[in-house]
């Protein structure tokens, strides 16, 4: 028997303990092909809220009952699967569960001798590779450019911002704390930082620290901080629409700005994109990153909880900003 996090019921606007249940299930025999795992390191991302509802989405959504899963980093216990031993951490889709018996495939071996495990999940994982693939391909950022970052302090936002200052840029960063804001200006150089829960008129405080308008928006967070700084876009402004965490607890669609009108007059490319657009390329960015991580040249931070009883608390906690960096649950 183990322990797993269940769906209990679909959230209605921020996620409640009371959508989550704890239940113990029978692990199945370890047939051919399977593996048995312990989990060591859970992600809680903005994106599992969007399987949350009911619906179709770009991946499909959790029934109610079934364990709530994600990325995660896992020991290796016991294996009946070519290629991988006991002993070894794989990365991979994991369920929320304190044991597990799973299909091998999909599991990657990740190597602890060359970043800490928990990288894997941040920023040599899937929020890295957006920053990489949505800056570069979207982003098509040139020197001496000014770029501006919604949810600049998170796990995408703190590589984003590092990799346009590599870039030589003029980077601006908007986050909802002054820690965060301090972090972003003191740890990672960046050339201006805004706390948008205290700053009384963003539209005055962005115009400071963009002198020479928007060329680029990553857009993380949409809602009326999106609104903001797209009115002060310059011609052909890049906007990378990443997220929209802002609408993802929106019982109702708001209504915003017509933004076609300010597109037009400025030439201006909006995209959205989802980083596994980018499968193919992963090796790619990862390399990439990984090159920049081990010379330095990218800093990594991250928010820890401990304990498998945490992962909804954490979960939550993304959407009412505790996190600096990459949020994850050690186990
Ligand atoms: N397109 C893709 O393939 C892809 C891949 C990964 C992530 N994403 C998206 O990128 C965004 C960032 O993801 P992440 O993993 O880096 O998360 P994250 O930034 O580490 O964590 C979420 C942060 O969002 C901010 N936030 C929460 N509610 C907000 C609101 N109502 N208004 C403004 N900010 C709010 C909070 O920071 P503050 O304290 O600053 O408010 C919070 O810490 C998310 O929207 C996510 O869905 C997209």
């Amino acid at each position: 028997m183990t322990r797993q996090i269940t769906l209990k019921s679909r959230p209605i606007g921020l996620p409640q303990f009371s959508n989550f249940e704890t239940r113990e299930v029978l692990l199945p025999e370890l047939a051919k092909g399977l593996v048995r795992l312990v989990p060591h390191t859970l992600s809680v991302d903005p994106y599992m809220r969007g399987r949350m509802n009911d619906g179709p989405s770009y991946v499909a959504q959790f029934n109610v009952g079934d364990p709530i899963a994600g990325g995660g980093i896992a020991l290796i216990t016991e294996s009946r699967a070519a290629g991988l031993v006991a002993g070894s951490f794989v990365q991979g889709f994991i369920p929320w569960q304190e044991e597990i018996v799973m299909d091998a495939a999909g599991l990657n071996i990740v190597d602890e001798t060359i970043a800490p495990l928990d990288y894997y999940l941040g920023i040599l994982g899937m929020p890295g590779l957006t920053a990489y693939f949505g800056l570069l391909e979207i982003g098509k950022l040139k020197k001496d450019e000014t770029i501006v970052i919604s949810g600049a302090a998170g796990a995408v936002g703190i590589v984003v911002g590092q990799l346009a200052k590599i870039q030589g840029c003029h980077v601006v960063g908007i986050a909802g704390s002054d820690s965060k804001v301090d972090y972003l200006l003191n740890e990672l150089n960046f050339d201006k930082a805004i706390n948008y829960k205290t700053t009384k008129d963003l539209n005055a405080a962005l115009a400071e620290a963009c002198p020479s308008g928007v060329d680029v928006y990553f857009d993380n967070v949409g809602g009326e901080i999106s609104d903001t700084i797209l009115s002060q876009i310059n011609k052909f402004a890049r906007i990378i629409i990443c997220g929209q965490i802002a609408l993802y607890n929106a019982t109702s669609l708001p209504t915003g700005p017509r933004i076609q009108g300010t597109l037009l007059k400025k030439s201006a490319l909006m995209q959205g994109f989802i980083v596994s657009n980018y499968a193919e390329r992963y090796p790619e960015g990862l390399n990439a990153l990984a090159q920049l991580v081990v010379s330095g040249h990218l800093k990594y931070t991250n928010t820890i909880y401990h304990g498998f009883d945490k992962l909804p608390e954490a979960f939550i906690a993304l959407f009412e900003g505790k996190n600096l960096g990459k949020l994850v649950v050690k186990l």
